[in-house]
This record gives C-alpha cells, sequence and structure tokens, in this order.
C-alpha cells in the first residue's frame, strides 16, 4: 500500500493496483498550491461527509478520471445531481466488495451538511480491508466509544486521524482513539489548513511516542510507503 498526502484530509492510498482518492479538497487549500488537482488519479473517491472541506473538488475529478464514488446516500445522491456518473451509495453498518477490497463505513460523530445547504445524511468513517493490508479512515469526528468495536471488524494496519482539534478530536483525543482502534501507527489529517486547527506539529508527535504510538505526519505531496 501507498498513502500520498494531498493535503487537508484528502489523500490517495494505492491498493491492490487501484487509486482510492478520500475527501478531494485541493483547489481551495493555500497549502495544496503545488498540487495539480488536474493530474490527480482516481480509481474510487471515497468521501467521509458533505462539508466543502472534504468535496471541494469532488466533481471535477471524478468527472475527469470517471472514477466511483463511494459515500452515503444523501452526498452519493447530491454528486449525481451535480453531475456524477458513476456512485455507490451506501451507510453506516453497511460493507461491500469492491475490486480493491472491502470497504464496511462505520460512525463518525460530526456533522454533514452538503455547500448549497443540502442535506448530507450521517457523516461516516471507513474501514478497508484488502490483501495488501487494512486501514481505517475516520473522517472529521470526534473521540467515540463506537471506535472500540472497530478491532472486532478488521485488524488495522494504519489509522488515519484528525488531529487538528475545534471541528475534530485533538492530539489527546486522537491517541485515544489509535488505542480504542488497537492501531500502532496513524497518520494524522486534518490539521494547520486554517486558523482554527493550526497545530504544534513536533509537541504532537511527542505526545503519541509517550504513549508508544506512531504519528506520521507527510509532506502535502509526499508519497509513504505503508
Ligand atoms: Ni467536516
Ligand atoms: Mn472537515
Amino acid at each position: 500500500m501507498q498513502f500520498t498526502y494531498l493535503g487537508h484530509a484528502c489523500f490517495v492510498v494505492t491498493v491492490a493496483g487501484k487509486k482510492l482518492l478520500f475527501d478531494p479538497f485541493i483547489t481551495p487549500n493555500e497549502l495544496a498550491q503545488h498540487i495539480d488537482v488536474a493530474s490527480v488519479e482516481a480509481d474510487y473517491i471515497l468521501v467521509s461527509h458533505g462539508h466543502a472541506d472534504h468535496v471541494a473538488d469532488l466533481v471535477t475529478i471524478a468527472q475527469r478520471t470517471k472514477a466511483k464514488v463511494i459515500a452515503s446516500w444523501e452526498v452519493a445522491e447530491w454528486a449525481q445531481k451535480q453531475g456524477v456518473s458513476d456512485v455507490h451509495p451506501m451507510n453506516i453498518g453497511g460493507s461491500w466488495q469492491f475490486s480493491f477490497g472491502a470497504v464496511k463505513c462505520v460512525i463518525a460523530q460530526h456533522s454533514s451538511g452538503l455547500p448549497d445547504g443540502s442535506y448530507g445524511g450521517n457523516p461516516m468513517g471507513f474501514i478497508v480491508t484488502t490483501s495488501e493490508g487494512n486501514f481505517y479512515y475516520s473522517g472529521d469526528t470526534a473521540l467515540t466509544l463506537d471506535m472500540q468495536l472497530i478491532p472486532s471488524w478488521a485488524k488495522l494496519d494504519y489509522a488515519i486521524l484528525p488531529i487538528g482539534d475545534n471541528f475534530t478530536m485533538d492530539v489527546n483525543d486522537a491517541i485515544r482513539a489509535a488505542e480504542f482502534v488497537d492501531c500502532h501507527n496513524v497518520i494524522g489529517v486534518h490539521y494547520d489548513t486554517f486558523g482554527y486547527i493550526k497545530i504544534d506539529k513536533a509537541a504532537a508527535q511527542q505526545r503519541f511516542q509517550q504513549k508508544k504510538i506512531q504519528l506520521l505526519l507527510p509532506a502535502i505531496g509526499e508519497t509513504i510507503t505503508l
């Protein structure tokens, strides 16, 4: 598996020969101006919820790449109305086998309105299980006891968690989330993009280290092998 960070909570996981793009938000991100949105590849686009900082580039990338969009029923319906042709609607609790592996949708404690004000359903996290390894992307969420169920569904190799505070978990809650999901390799997202979520990265990594959990913070545009 490879993980390419595209800034904020946007990243590509390359697994089983497929490119899975998550929460496309590049064009409006001042920190990601060196990323060429027109060259981002995707076979699938997974959308955790409807907020603008997760769907800003969804329609243009989906139309160009013809990627299949995996999202809640409501976000998928909205995407279709915007001109996205290939969608796979899901909802919390459900799982589906795709060409790269299985996706199970799990609870995220957040909200999910779409940019035009339409209802986005419930926000979700994703557990992705593949022949090359398993990972969990929590989406925007608070720490929640529901995360304790996750080890019963998958032995995780990596967890991708928000750490920026204000809208989501902070570093301390993300550490507890990593413990809940029983995963000691964390990739931090949803930090530094705007004023409300700026963090001290070195301090964050130190706090994770104290709990014997690895916190990876790849640079925007960087690809790491998992
Ligand atoms: Ni959000
Ligand atoms: Mn967000």
